[in-house]
This record gives structure tokens, C-alpha cells and sequence, in this order.
């Protein structure tokens, strides 16, 4: 490497020499500006700043020159190597800022492509209740029945001993069907599907049926037009008032969960005698005296109406063909709606009916 130095002029050094320390340095700075990667200034780092890189052999010299010579040998070698590592400092800072943009475009995901990944969609959460009362009753090895929602006069009220001028018959304000003489009304309650059942089936019957019916209610927050109940009947011989409660309180176990208290109070239905309404222990303050005044589920009231029931009238037996010295049997209605409502929180029972996605996707496909 060096030339023979032997007075020690550190002219005569050539690695030392001004214009070839210059020009070693250079051609490092050369080598680090054409550096355009991280790997490629690792070679650079090797070639002209590591331990034997030109510079570093030139400052090795140093020490053989007489002491006269070394300081400023010393400095125009110490500034290069500075120069270089600054700008090989310099130069990776740039090189990893420019990798990491060429990684984030390369990697960038375009979140308004369109994609092929289907939304599942959700299902309304009145027919998920619907689907998971049905499974409740086949479980039970009862059938799922169904009936018209415009329905005939006469099976809606006169079959279930509603006749023409029964007081009772008001009770329901009903939507009639155009023209009148028709005779078809929207359904009030699901209960014709028992008579439609009876007239069509011998006994043993177990049967429930989920659906729609429609009274004229003005829509409000608690009130709907529309709403959902679930009919069952059992007709066969020897049923009793007990095996309705049995039955009943299977149901709202299964619904609301295993603490759930029921409550049969005395009614009327023409259809059923004797009658009797059910209410649920409200599951949301249990009646608690600390928090039912102001509880909003139940109004202060401490339970929830749930809907009626009772043994099947022997008139509407006899009217559908049923022998009622053979058979006896039970039915019930229990509204829908308000399952969801309480269990959901949802102030507003239009929401259900509304159709807005956005109301129905958070339910998903189950409950
Ligand atoms: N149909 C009645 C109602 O809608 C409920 C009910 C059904 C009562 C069956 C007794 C038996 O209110």
C-alpha cells in the first residue's frame, strides 16, 4: 500500500497525501449517493468504512509518521472518515425512509375495492323468535301449523263462539276485507288456525302456530297494527287446565330461561272456558321492590303480560266437529313483539316494522 517512506515525509505517504485522502473519501461519498438500498450501503460500509476500507488503513499510517506530520495527517484523516460516516449515516436514514414508503405503497389496501365476499345478511329477529318457538314445540313433538292471514269471518269469530252479537266480538277491532258481503276479515288472533286444524284433523291434535294478525291500533310506541302471536291447541282425551300450565311454563322456561316465573290469572275468551291470562314475573326488575316503580318494562306493574289461555270451550269443540264427551283439550296466544322489545331494550315497537336494515343486522341470523 504505502510507498516507501523512509524519512518519514508525509508528503511521501501516499495514503496520506491531501489529494489522495480527497480522493478516497470521494469516492466513498460516491459510493453511498449510488447507494439506493440497504444492502447495498452494507457493501459500501465494508468497502470504505470498515477496518479495511483505504481510510481506515491511511489512519493506521499515521502513527509511523514522525510526530510533527500526525496531527495534521491526523485531522485531513479524521475529517474524511467523518465526512464518509456522516454521509453513510445520512444516506441510510434517506434509504430505510424510502424502503418503508416503498413497502407501504407496495402493501397500501384499497378499502373501496369492491370485493367478492358476499354479506350474509341477517334475519329479521321476529322470524328467528318464530323459528326458535317452532323448535320449541317440535321438541316437544307438537307439529307447526299455518293459517291465511285473510281469513274467513266465521273461522276468526263465529267457530271460536264469537258470534254475530257476541259482546266480545268488539274486543278486537278488526280490518275487514273489501266488499263486505265477503265476509273475510285480516285476522285478529291466530286462534282461527285451531278451528281450521279441528275441522281438518281427528284427535289427537298438537299443534302450534306462529304468525301475524292485525288489529286496528294506531301505531305508537307501544302499539302496532301488526303483531306477531304464537297459537297453540292440544286436543285429546283427558287434557286438563294442569297440562296447559305444564306446558306453558315449559315455554317461558325455554324462552326466557330457567328462573322464569309465570302467573295465571282469571279471564274471558269465548273460546276457552274457563279462561285465564298469563303473565310472566317482570324479568327485568323481578318485581323487586327497590326497582319496580320505576322499572320500564313492566310499568310498575311487576309482570309482564304474556298473552291467554284456557280449555277449549265445548261449543267451539261442537262446532268443529270435535266430540266433546271424548275429547277435551287446551289452548293458548302468546304475543311475540314484545319478546323482543323487552329483551332488546328497544323503545319503540315500530323499529320492528319499520324495514331498515340497519335496525336488523346487528340481530345476525340468530337471537
Ligand atoms: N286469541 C286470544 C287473543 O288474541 C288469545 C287466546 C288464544 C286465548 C287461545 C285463549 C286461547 O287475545
Amino acid at each position: 500500500m504505502s510507498a516507501p517512506n523512509s524519512d518519514y515525509d508525509p508528503v511521501e505517504v501516499t495514503p496520506l497525501r491531501a489529494d489522495e485522502v480527497e480522493r478516497m473519501r470521494d469516492e466513498a461519498l460516491a459510493a453511498i449517493a449510488a447507494a439506493d438500498s440497504i444492502e447495498a450501503l452494507k457493501q459500501v460500509k465494508i468497502e470504505h468504512v470498515g477496518d479495511r476500507s483505504p481510510l481506515a488503513l491511511a489512519n493506521r499510517e499515521i502513527g509511523a509518521l514522525p510526530p510533527q506530520a500526525r496531527k495534521e495527517a491526523g485531522q485531513r484523516v479524521g475529517q474524511a472518515r467523518g465526512a464518509v460516516s456522516q454521509a453513510l449515516a445520512r444516506r441510510t436514514d434517506e434509504v430505510e425512509a424510502q424502503e418503508f414508503e416503498r413497502r407501504l405503497a407496495a402493501e397500501a389496501v384499497d378499502v373501496t375495492l369492491p370485493t367478492d365476499r358476499e354479506p350474509v345478511g341477517a334475519r329479521h329477529p321476529l322470524t328467528t323468535i318464530q323459528d326458535h318457538v317452532s323448535d320449541i314445540f317440535v321438541a316437544m313433538g307438537w307439529e307447526i301449523g299455518e293459517g291465511p292471514e285473510v281469513e274467513a269471518e266465521w273461522l276468526n269469530f263465529d267457530a271460536l263462539n264469537l258470534g254475530p252479537d257476541h259482546p266480545a266480538r268488539t274486543m278486537m277491532d278488526t280490518f275487514w276485507v273489501t266488499p263486505e258481503s265477503a265476509a273475510m276479515v285480516l285476522r285478529t288472533h291466530t286462534s282461527p288456525v285451531q278451528a281450521r286444524t279441528m275441522l281438518t284433523r281427528t284427535p289427537p291434535i298438537y299443534i302450534a302456530c306462529p304468525g301475524r294478525v292485525f288489529r286496528t291500533d294506531e301505531p305508537d310506541a307501544t302499539h302496532a297494527p301488526v303483531f306477531h302471536q304464537v297459537e297453540g291447541l292440544a286436543i285429546d282425551e283427558g287434557l286438563s287446565m294442569a297440562h296447559l300450565k305444564g306446558t306453558l311454563d315449559h315455554l317461558a322456561r325455554a324462552i326466557y330461561g330457567a328462573d322464569i316465573t309465570t302467573r295465571f290469572r282469571p279471564s274471558y275468551f269465548p273460546f276457552t272456558e274457563p279462561s285465564a291470562e298469563v303473565d310472566l314475573l317482570c324479568y327485568v326488575c323481578h318485581n323487586d321492590p327497590a326497582h319496580v316503580a320505576d322499572c320500564p318494562t313492566c310499568r310498575g306493574e311487576g309482570w309482564v303480560e304474556w298473552g291467554g289461555c284456557g280449555v277449549v270451550n265445548p261449543r267451539v269443540l261442537i262446532a268443529c266437529g270435535v266430540d266433546p264427551e271424548r275429547y277435551s283439550g287446551f289452548a293458548f296466544g302468546m304475543g311475540l313483539d314484545r319478546t323482543i322489545t323487552s329483551r332488546y331494550d328497544i323503545a319503540d315497537l315500530r323499529d320492528l316494522w319499520d324495514g331498515d336494515i340497519r335496525f336488523t343486522e346487528p340481530f345476525g341470523i340468530g337471537l
